[in-house]
């Protein structure tokens, strides 16, 4: 298999410690074992460490749901790359939309935690996607290049091994409007011809490219099912256990 499936949760600003400790606890007593599909969980900074205990000697891996691109420093209520990697995360999700949408980044902003996660042994989840308003438009492939390109800028073919890019439709997050799987794959497609384009073919195709934005276990198994669609970054179906199962399930 050239590309093995990523389904990633991302907890978003949900769960107390206790709360966290009890989901982890579920999702590895169900998954812990599995191989042919990357499992990653992302829940919020405060339970990194006890999540990364309860998943500890499983096949799960962790995730942070942001970070700044400083390694330390006068930077008040900021997280930096080697703080993450001393709870043994691996992943870090980067340039969600909501981060993009709440807290002003920009698209230099985010390259510059791209380029320190990936310095730092931190594999950088990219999340890319347009607006409604910008969809209407006729501009969504020109807003998912702009944010890739913007990203991705200085990354090397190297480096970018160790990216994976999630397409989020901003209409589609949390809406329960999910995007059919023709504008989800033609999007994803795009984006992969863009990494062709930036690093060539071989590279290229080895990059997994999730779709986010509504996924759940109804839905999940004909997204999955599309060509370039290599898993799922799931927001309000990765804070049950039981519909997580579900997802990986799907991509199995
Ligand atoms: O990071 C996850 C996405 O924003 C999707 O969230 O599954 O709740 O729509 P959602």
């Amino acid at each position: 298999m050239l590309r093995k499936k990523l389904i990633a949760g991302n907890w978003k600003m949900n769960k107390t410690v206790p709360e966290a400790a009890t989901l982890a606890q579920e999702i590895a007593a169900e998954l812990g074992r599995v191989t042919d599909v990357d499992i990653v969980v992302c829940p919020p900074f405060t339970a990194l460490e006890t999540v990364g205990k309860a998943i500890e000697g499983t096949t799960i891996k962790l995730g942070a749901q942001n970070m700044h691109p400083e390694a330390g420093g006068a930077y008040t209520g900021e997280i930096s790359a080697p703080m993450i990697r001393s709870l043994f995360a691996t992943h870090v999700i980067l340039g969600h939309s909501e981060r993009r949408a709440y807290f002003g980044e920009t698209d230099a902003f985010i390259n510059k935690k791209v380029l320190a996660a990936l310095t730092n042994q931190l594999r950088p989840i990219l999340c890319v996607g347009e607006t409604l308003a910008e969809r209407e438009a006729g501009s969504t492939l020109k807003v998912v290049q702009t944010q890739t390109e913007g990203a991705l800028a200085g990354v090397t073919a190297e480096q970018v091994n160790n990216v994976v890019v999630a397409y989020e439709p901003v209409w589609a997050i949390g809406t329960g409007k999910v995007a059919t799987t023709e504008q989800a794959q033609e999007v994803h497609a795009f984006i992969r011809q863009l990494l062709t384009k930036l690093y060539g073919e071989t590279v290229a195709q080895k990059i997994r490219i999730l779709y986010g934005g509504s996924m759940k276990p109804s839905n999940a198994p004909q997204l999955l099912t599309q060509k370039d669609i290599d898993g799922g970054l799931i927001g309000g179906a990765a804070l049950e256990a039981r519909s997580f199962v579900e997802l990986v399930s799907a991509a199995a």
